[in-house]
């Protein structure tokens, strides 16, 4: 497929982001970032943008319904036609019409091992707890095509990390985000070269075109 126009929904730190502009420098993934979408003016994420000149939008949330705000990011989004959208830490669940304007083009990366730790309300620093509380021996994360269903479309990448004695839903995190700004990149590459097919809820490597 090719990747020359790619969007970015970030809402914080702008890690995952960062990879991939580093990538695209690097001349590791081809194409440009067209937009990076915010719902947090306040969110890192957009000064890294700014340096990298970047153009940004901000969208807050606010008392509206979600097909509005959905309709609102659609239409930002369909400003710069992107071959592939990445949600990078964006924390909002948007509405039906965002996945249905977008088929196969929206990925999403996740601090986690889905299906578990996943879904509504697991986000940010409550997945790391989550994992923790649960005894879990390894945690990861996953890179995954969107779907209606939240957290739950085919499993593009998952990559895992050992969750220690005395992890802290901060020292959790901070030994993920490495190995998750990697996983982001290799995903959006594979993605990016249309050499995969979906098979149920896996991503397959190595063919050509979407099944
Ligand atoms: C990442 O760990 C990402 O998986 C998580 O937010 C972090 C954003 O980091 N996303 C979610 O929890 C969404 N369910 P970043 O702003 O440094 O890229």
């Amino acid at each position: 497929m090719g990747c020359r126009s790619l969007a970015f929904l970030v809402s914080g730190n702008g890690t995952n982001l960062q990879a991939v502009m580093d990538a695209i420098e690097a001349g590791e993934l081809h194409g440009s970032i067209a937009v990076v979408i915010s719902d947090r003016p306040e969110a890192h994420a957009l000064r890294r943008a700014y340096a990298g000149g970047i153009p940004t939008a901000v969208i807050e949330r606010g008392h509206e319904p979600i097909e509005e705000y959905t309709a609102a990011v659609v239409r930002e989004l369909k400003k710069y036609d992107p071959d592939l959208i990445v949600m990078a830490g964006f924390m909002r669940i948007l509405g039906r019409e965002f996945v249905s304007e977008f088929p196969k083009k929206i990925i999403n990366t996740h601090p986690a091992l889905l299906p578990c730790f996943g879904g509504r309300g697991f986000y940010g620093a409550m997945v790391h707890r989550a994992v923790i509380s649960s005894g879990a021996r390894f945690s990861g994360c996953t890179v995954h095509f969107v779907t209606e269903a939240v957290d739950a479309g085919p499993i593009i990448m998952q990559r895992i990390v050992p969750v220690e004695d005395g992890d802290t839903p901060e020292t959790l995190a901070d030994r993920l985000r490495p190995v998750e700004n990697r996983t982001l990149v290799d995903a959006v590459k594979l993605v990016c070269s249309g050499a995969y097919s979906i098979r149920g809820n896996r991503v397959v490597r190595g063919q050509e075109g979407h099944q």
